[in-house]
């Protein structure tokens, strides 16, 4: 078995999670390709997007190397899940709603929610939103770190997703994104082989196969048309974030290829590198992340600290 702690610390470490190379528009918004290819060619940075030199997003001022809005929710369930010996509903959402009042960065829809509605006397699961956006699979690689192979993986996955998000949806996505990577982790399955599981009937949601299904067996068009043209999903709405993230993973050559790949067709390039990630640092391992990528990243040593402690946490 693969150790989950590898693929847990790379993922968290995915530059999509860090200050970005260029933000067109946020995540969610349409984005603008093109314009981000010309500022990477202007400096030299057209085969390297990570780590851009002079973040650029208009919505939010994040030094190089800090961890985005959703890569900050990632951490915050580390924390969690590294010091309980549970992943539980009702103590999560507590410890959410603290991590977001003391946030100094960009704080997202659904962690506005949540925090109003605790304030309101609201508890889990519904001080959550009712939202189906990719919180649901940006938490997913902690989970799998924690369960996979275990019977209540599936369970911990819906008790996550619903701290945040109290929506069907958005827990039929999480535990497919986690069947997914459960595949890679514990089963050995290369990404290629995994995203092929899934869509035979009978592996993960009958609702999100069917979803998954007409965009992935087809692996000829590029990687722009099916974000922008063919799923016309760059944002961070599922289904289509855990389509293109599943796209772009299973036409990717390695952790680095996919990493670059999302990065530069833009739109919510965050969930779908946290995500199609994970799958690629679990299939590759300790080597997967570049010592330089690293390095850059001033909160890497506390969570690979949080990453050893969760893996402890594993029976067996
Ligand atoms: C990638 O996602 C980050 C995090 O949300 C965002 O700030 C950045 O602008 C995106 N990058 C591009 C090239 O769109
Ligand atoms: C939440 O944050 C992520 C970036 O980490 C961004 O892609 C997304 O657009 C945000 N969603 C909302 C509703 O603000
Ligand atoms: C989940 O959230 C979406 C909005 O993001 C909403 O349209 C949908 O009705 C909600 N409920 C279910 C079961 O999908």
């Amino acid at each position: 078995m693969t150790t989950p702690a590898t693929s847990l610390t790379l993922t968290c470490l995915t530059p999509c999670c860090l200050a970005p190379p260029r933000c067109a528009v946020l995540c969610c918004a349409a984005d603008d390709t093109s314009k981000v290819q010309s500022l990477l060619e202007s400096k030299g940075r057209a085969a390297e997007p990570e780590f851009f030199p002079e973040p650029s997003c208009p919505f939010y001022d994040y030094k190089l190397g800090r961890l985005s809005p959703y890569g900050d929710e990632v951490y915050a369930l580390l924390q969690h899940a590294a010091g309980q010996p549970d992943i539980n509903g009702a103590a999560l959402t507590e410890h959410l709603v603290g991590f977001f009042k003391g946030y100094g960065g960009r704080l997202n829809g659904t962690a506005k929610k949540l925090v109003e509605a605790w304030d309101g006397g609201a508890r889990f699961p519904a001080a959550a939103a009712d939202d189906s956006q990719a919180h649901a699979i940006v938490k997913v690689p902690v989970v799998v770190a924690r369960y996979g192979g275990t019977p209540q993986l599936a369970e911990r996955v819906e008790a996550a997703v619903r701290s945040q998000q109290n929506n069907d949806t958005a827990v039929a996505m999480g535990q497919a994104a986690a069947a997914i990577l459960e595949r890679v982790v514990v089963q050995g399955s290369t990404v290629g082989e995994a995203v092929a599981w899934a869509l035979e009937p009978g592996n993960i949601p009958e609702s999100v196969r069917e979803q998954l299904a007409p965009y992935l067996s087809d692996t000829t068009p590029s990687l722009h048309s099916m974000v922008h043209e063919i799923t016309k999903s760059p944002s961070c709405a599922l289904p289509g974030a855990l389509t293109n993230s599943l796209y772009c993973a299973a036409t990717s050559s390695g952790y680095v290829d996919n990493v670059r790949r999302n990065l530069v067709v833009a739109g919510d390039n965050c969930s779908r590198i946290l995500f199609g990630g994970a799958l690629w640092a679990a299939a590759e391992g300790e080597g997967a992340l570049p010592e330089a990528w690293k390095q850059q990243v001033p909160l890497y040593p506390e969570l690979e600290r949080l990453v050893d402690e969760l893996i402890s946490r594993r029976e067996a």
